[in-house]
């Protein structure tokens, strides 16, 4: 058994995003004292008046709760951060630059902040790399700059660890709080065992590895979500095509064991701030060693031309949809969340603008952030408001509400034509509130 970490321990989480925040909370609840470190003034005020910077609200209710009680707070000092703290976790963002390369330059500032701090202590500290990065970046990236700036030896004066977040949004705190699994990569046994120690309280099966598998695991995981999804999209655009509806197909696809039911929905692609630009981060990564992943070049083409096929339907029902009035229902990159990062909103609005539509977009909470990489484009501020009139609609992302539509916006519309671009209606539904039905793998003909 590891050696135990006794009682509450200081934490310092080095960037208050969804990984850092799911991260902290879920740390201030087991008991932990937890400060954040964010380069972000608006964020440190926001985190410290107990709301969060996105829409996660059993997250935000716990952050409220935990800030009142004086357990987590948040500052933008990083340096005066690590030095209170025991274990230091870097969660800063990692996003992909024009190559499909990762951006470290945030990774590199939160080293260069615990590199200053350690320098100026004798305490042995654990520092837990959690943002995602490639494998090597942590021994051969992260460990020089902390040891280089702080004068200290890996290993001996600090520990470090390598430790994959598995969160989706929409459900960050319950991912976090209850991981499908923990995954501890260690340069040194000492610091493994006192991460692991801290994790104690979590019911999870916990896997010690060397920092590098821990990377992998990652990237490993992710790609094979985003593999799962376009199998899914290239059996249902095959199936359209055949006649059949792919979600009995699917279904029974998915009741195998060795396949499993989740990540087969078939839809417009994948989005988010992670699946796209991790599948082209190993891509690059595995270059660098001389390694061509025709998979992985594979996923990302199908997954660019994925937004077509939602189009290639509209088309099919209404004919030309130039000059025609489109309703565009949902945003963000799934329902549940206000994050735009990789929408495939974005792809599919700008195909439609290129084919003349006019369109019409809503989203439950992500106008704010869209609007931002669209501004031009006209808004409504409901579903309602936003099929008034349309000559078609395409659903972008899978908001419980939208599956509320009924007679009364669907009689609103100029042309009844519905293009379900998650498969996340009902047809049947859909058809009795008087619309035409097609979706993303969905073959049959109104009289089926
Ligand atoms: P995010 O963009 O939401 O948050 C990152 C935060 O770090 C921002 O608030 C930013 O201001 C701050 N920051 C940047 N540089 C800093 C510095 N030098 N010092 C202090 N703060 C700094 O990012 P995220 O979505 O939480 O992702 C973080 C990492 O976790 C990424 O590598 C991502 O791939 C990975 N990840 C994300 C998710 C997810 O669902 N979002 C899930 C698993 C893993
Ligand atoms: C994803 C992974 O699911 C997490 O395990 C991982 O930790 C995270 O990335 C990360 O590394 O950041 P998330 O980005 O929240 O989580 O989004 P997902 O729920 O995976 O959805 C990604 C995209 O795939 C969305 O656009 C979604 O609509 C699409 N999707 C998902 C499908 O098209 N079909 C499906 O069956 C599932």
């Amino acid at each position: 058994m590891p050696k135990r970490v006794q009682g509450s321990m200081k934490i310092c989480i080095i960037g208050a995003g969804f990984v850092g925040l799911a991260t902290g909370v879920t740390l201030g609840k087991q008991g932990h004292e937890v400060v954040f470190s964010d380069i972000d003034p608006g964020r440190v005020k926001s985190v410290n008046s107990g709301i969060l910077p996105f829409f996660e609200p059993p997250l935000e209710k716990e952050l409220k709760a935990l800030v009142r009680k004086g357990k987590l707070t948040a500052t933008t000092d990083s340096v005066g951060a690590v030095s209170a703290s025991k274990f230091v976790f870097v969660c800063v963002q990692t996003p992909s630059l024009p190559s499909g390369r990762i951006d470290t330059r945030p990774v590199k500032s939160a080293c260069n902040s615990i590199a200053k701090a350690l320098r100026a202590s004798n305490d042995y500290k654990v520092v837990v790399m959690k943002s995602t990065v490639v494998p090597s970046t942590t021994d051969s990236l992260v460990l020089p700059i902390i040891e280089k700036g702080s004068g200290k030896s890996a290993g001996k004066d600090f520990g470090l660890c390598m430790n994959p977040e598995f969160l989706q949004e929409g459900s960050a705190l319950r991912d976090s709080m209850e991981p499908s699994r923990i995954v501890i990569g260690s340069l040194d046994k000492r610091s493994g065992d006192m991460l692991e120690s801290l994790y104690k309280k979590m019911k999870s099966p916990l896997l010690r590895t060397d920092i590098r598998s821990a990377e992998m695991t990652k990237y490993a995981s992710n790609t094979f979500l985003a593999t799962k999804i376009s199998y899914s999209n290239e059996v249902a655009n095959m199936c359209e095509r055949f006649g059949i509806d792919s979600e009995p197909v699917l279904k029974a696809v998915g009741m195998d064991p060795r396949i499993g039911p989740l990540f087969l929905r078939p839809g417009v692609g994948f989005g988010g701030s992670c699946l796209p630009k991790d599948v082209r981060a190993l891509r690059d990564r595995a270059r660098l060693d001389g390694y061509n992943s025709r998979l992985l070049s594979t996923l990302l083409a199908m997954n660019d031309e994925q937004p077509q096929e939602a189009i290639r339907l509209l088309e099919k029902a209404i004919g030309d949809i130039g000059s025609k009035r489109i309703a565009v229902l949902g945003l963000a990159f799934k329902g549940g969340v206000d994050d735009v990062r990789e929408t495939r909103a974005l792809p599919l609005i700008t195909h439609l603008l290129a084919k003349r539509a006019r369109v019409v977009a809503f989203d439950p909470m992500a106008i704010p952030n869209f609007i931002r990489l669209m501004p031009t484009i006209e808004y409504a501020s409901s579903a309602a408001e936003c099929l008034k009139g349309a000559d078609g609609c395409i659903v972008q992302a899978d908001w419980p509400q939208f599956k509320k539509i009924g007679k009364r916006e669907i009689s609103s519309m100029r042309q009844r034509v519905i293009i379900d671009g998650r498969r996340c209606l009902n047809p049947a539904a859909v058809r009795r509130a008087g619309a035409r039905y097609l979706g993303i793998g969905y073959g049959l003909q109104e009289k089926d």
